[in-house]
């Protein structure tokens, strides 16, 4: 076989949905990518480790809502693909490729299959977050017709422990739902219950009150989580009674400067910077957020 990269015979590629005794082999592939295109570009990998990349994976290949496609060669798993279709709006990814058969158009037929599955679906729009410097994926998303929407920072840094007067920040619970979909539609354009849903039953959603009432909620503050909030201070709190930003870091928009420069005056600091990339129906967020790596 020849396999180099850029040499794969496509023929080889075969496309197939993921199942349960995937999760090792997806893990490691889903590890061994991001890191070395990371190291390539002399940035931290997105996953401190194979065991973080699998669980992630593991959770994607058992929960019912997210699709998935894993790419064989010769009955061997070389990449495999993800859509988030928890809300009207899916999210794509994490989508990975063996690093010894990058290159080889794999990640572009992994993309076209999470697209056809969208369009079977009558899926309003498919949105995902990549690494502005990865010019590859960056090429590879525009060229299947997803548009720049949004320059993201990625922020890491300690707790902050501050809260704006007058604002509290507690455990997200089921009966809050509501709530936080109502704050999600009128940022977005659409509510994510399922996500929140997902997330108060981990233990990671608070919800921000202010003058009695909910007015921002966030499903982590961090690289998986999403945060919508009424005003940028709603989100500062969000932000400020966060214990850790997990993963790589949260995920602030630039075009939010005032946001952006309160971080920064905060002590985070910017790892990198990603791109929101969407295609299909997208709204124009009417307020603050923070989205997630997914969107
Ligand atoms: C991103 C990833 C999945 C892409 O998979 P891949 O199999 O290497 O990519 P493909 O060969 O299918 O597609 C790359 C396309 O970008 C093009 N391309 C590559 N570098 C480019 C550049 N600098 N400028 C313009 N086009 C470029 C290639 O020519 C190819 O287009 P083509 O199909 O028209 O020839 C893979 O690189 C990977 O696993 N990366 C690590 C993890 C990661 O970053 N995931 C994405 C997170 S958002």
């Amino acid at each position: 076989m020849s396999m180099a990269n850029g040499q794969n015979n496509q023929s080889e590629v075969v496309l197939r949905p993921g199942r349960p005794e995937d999760t090792g082999a997806c893990g490691r592939i889903c590890y061994e990518a991001f890191e070395g295109i990371a190291r390539h570009h002399n940035f931290p990998p997105d996953f401190p480790s194979v065991n973080e990349a699998t669980g992630l994976i593991d959770m994607f290949l058992s929960h019912p809502n997210f699709f998935s496609v894993v790419a064989e060669v010769k009955g061997e798993v070389v990449g495999s693909n993800f859509l988030d279709e928890r809300s009207s709006i899916a999210g794509v990814g994490p989508i990975t490729v063996d690093p010894k058969l990058q290159n080889a158009r794999i990640g572009r037929r992994l993309m076209e299959a999470v697209l056809a599955r969208a369009s079977e679906r009558k899926l309003a729009g498919v949105r995902l977050l990549q690494a502005a410097y990865h010019g590859r994926s960056l090429a590879l998303y525009a060229s299947l017709g997803f548009l720049p929407r949004e320059s993201i920072a990625c922020m890491q840094g300690a707790a902050l422990g501050t809260l704006p007067a007058g604002y509290r920040v507690r455990q997200a619970v089921e009966a809050d739902v509501d709530a936080c979909d109502r704050i999600c539609t009128f940022v977005h354009g659409h509510d994510r219950a399922g996500e929140t849903l997902d997330a108060i039953n981990l233990g990671t959603a608070t919800v921000v009150e202010h003058e009695g009432r909910i007015t921002g909620y966030a499903t982590d503050v961090g690289f998986l989580g999403h945060a919508v909030g009424e005003t940028n201070r709603d989100l500062m709190a969000l932000i400020g009674a966060a214990s850790a930003f997990s993963g790589p870091g949260l995920l602030v928009p630039l075009r939010n400067g005032a946001l952006f420069q309160w971080c920064l005056a905060h002590r985070l600091r910017v790892v990198m910077v990603m791109t929101l990339m969407t295609t299909g129906l997208y709204n124009e967020p009417a307020g603050a957020y923070l989205p997630s790596v997914l969107y």
